[in-house]
């Protein structure tokens, strides 16, 4: 008997559950601004990202976007060359430069020996990326950020479910962004959060997030970075069952080790980061040559 092994389709909650929730926001008559599902689904992100006051996002991307801008980025932000295009174009749309240093290939992310020599007086954080889910190497990256005076960020838009040293991957950095677009094993079919640790942050993340105005009065030049009532019922059906889902990425990445396992089809390394819980699966292959056409 053939089980499928599907390893990009995206979860859909049976459709008669995710009607109730949108029967809630009819009968609320609130589709966005922070209603009630959107503030209900923020408190269940704290709960499983081990964070607080998480802030929902209308997509990773601008999560970037307002990181960038709440922290007061200027001039050159040192990257990684190594992860999903908008990582790199937030920083050009902010009117920053990204400056590419190297990967570590047995991570794929940021090598922190690889920082310092591209830190220029110019340079104002570090934008990192923790690569399907792998934790940066945190500690070093926060050491040299300490010692240059300089702001990090990380991109966990697929860090959703990874803790390191028993601490939820995105409370790491000044600020942490993730995605919740379908592809993502946790998703409201369109979205995006960000986490700061420092309640000022944290503010100004909200700030921007809603055009930069509280009421009628206007404290800065914001943007749209709200979610809807429709997707925050997406993402809080979601949220109920997605420890199983977890678990099944999980046996999911068993499953396919267990099939790479066979001499014709062996990964060529495949990384677990000590103390550290992750829910996706990296295999690499070694390329054996390239068809032209
Ligand atoms: C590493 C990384 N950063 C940023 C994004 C952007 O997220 P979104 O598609 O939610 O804007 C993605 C999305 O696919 C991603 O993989």
């Amino acid at each position: 008997m053939v089980h499928p092994i599907h390893v990009t389709r995206a979860f859909m909650p049976p459709i008669e559950e995710y009607n109730a929730l949108v029967a809630e926001v009819w009968a609320s008559g609130q589709l966005t601004n922070q209603g009630a599902l959107a503030l209900r689904l923020e408190a269940a992100l704290d709960h499983t990202l081990g964070a607080q006051g998480t802030l929902l996002a209308g997509n990773g991307t601008i999560a970037i976007q307002l990181a960038i801008k709440a922290l007061g980025l200027t001039g050159e932000v040192i990257t990684t060359p190594y992860s999903y295009a908008a990582t790199t174009t937030s920083l050009i749309w902010e009117g920053l430069t990204p400056v590419f240093a190297d990967i570590d290939p047995m991570t794929f992310c940021l090598d922190p020996a690889r920082i310092e020599e591209r830190i220029t007086t110019r340079t104002s954080a570090i934008l990192a990326t923790h690569v399907y889910g792998i934790p940066c190497d945190v500690e070093a990256i926060e050491a040299i950020a300490h010692a240059h005076r300089l702001k990090v960020i990380y991109d966990a838009a697929h860090g959703y479910g990874t803790t390191y040293k028993g601490r939820g991957l995105a409370t790491y950095g000044d600020v942490s962004t993730l995605s919740f677009h379908a592809t993502k094993l946790f998703h409201t079919a369109e979205g995006g959060a960000m986490v700061a640790g420092d309640p000022a942050v944290r503010e100004q993340l909200k700030l921007l997030r809603s055009f930069g105005h509280i009421g009628d009065v206007h404290f800065a030049a914001g943007v749209n970075g709200k979610n809807s009532e429709l997707h925050a019922a997406m993402g809080w059906r979601y949220c109920l069952i997605c420890e199983r889902s977890c678990n099944g990425a999980k046996s999911s990445g068993s499953a396919m080790r267990r099939c790479c396992a066979v001499p014709t089809c062996r990964p060529l390394l495949f990384r677990r980061i000590r103390n550290s819980t992750m829910h996706t699966s990296p295999l690499c292959f070694e390329t054996v040559g390239y068809v032209s056409e």
